[in-house]
């Protein structure tokens, strides 16, 4: 597929289908992802592949965290958010909303969803060494763009899962993550669900020329 086509299409998809991915596509996606550059070609990621009854497990704990927590998806922000980026919020929700069966609460829709990785059969946690402790999450960022990418090119889904931070630790605990890492990012891979009308939800982008300044 061609790059450009690929980076207009990608989008996050909600729904999968109940089909496992094949050992071979897992890797061809982690080879392909680790070809993204690093600061100082450090590498400072490794992943866990959580497929199938374990990933299931690891959704229950997830949920459970979820309702005894009452957590919620949110920007993690340490001020209140200006009104721009509130409205970029909302028109998110906008986005999504009426595509989702009728009755089916939103934040409830994505608070649970997300610990459920939205029924894919795998997903992949990414690990940071945590002598890095809080830096280098911009390699991670880039190992997860280009993932998504190779994804979408292979015709396979994906959506990135920021919420299970907030069970960093019992994530840690439940998948035996030696103590110096720490989980910095997690996605969901899949067959697209054809069927579900919530993959036909398409997001926003300001206009660039909102968003950049010109010297020069
Ligand atoms: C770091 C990160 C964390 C995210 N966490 C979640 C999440 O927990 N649940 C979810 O449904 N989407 C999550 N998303 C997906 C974003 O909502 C999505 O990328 C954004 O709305 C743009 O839509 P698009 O991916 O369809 O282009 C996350 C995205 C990123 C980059």
């Amino acid at each position: 597929m061609d790059l450009f086509k690929a980076m207009e299409e990608r989008k996050s998809t909600r729904a999968y289908l109940d089909r496992p991915l094949e050992r071979e596509v897992l890797e061809r996606l982690l080879h392909l992802a680790t070809r993204a550059p690093s600061a100082i070609n450090l590498q400072p990621y490794e992943f866990v592949v959580v497929s199938g009854e374990e990933r299931k497990r690891l959704s229950r704990m997830l949920v459970k965290l979820l309702r005894e927590r009452k957590t919620t998806c949110g920007p993690s922000a340490k001020e209140p958010l200006p009104l721009y980026f509130k409205r970029r919020q909302r028109d998110l929700l906008k986005s999504i909303a009426p595509f989702l069966p009728e009755g089916v609460v939103f934040q409830e829709f994505i608070n649970e969803g997300s610990c459920n990785f939205y029924g894919a059969p795998t997903a992949v946690i990414i690990t940071m060494d945590s002598v890095f402790a809080g830096r280098h999450f911009t390699d991670i960022g880039l190992i997860m763009g280009w993932f998504m990418l190779a994804a979408h090119a292979m015709g396979l889904g994906t959506c990135p899962i920021g919420i299970i931070h907030a069970f960093h630790d019992e994530i840690k605990e439940n998948l035996n993550i030696p103590d110096k890492k720490e989980i910095a990012a997690s996605m969901a891979v899949g067959h697209p669900d054809p069927e579900a009308s919530v993959n036909r939800a398409r997001s926003e982008r300001v206009p660039v020329s909102d968003i950049v300044k010109w010297r020069g």
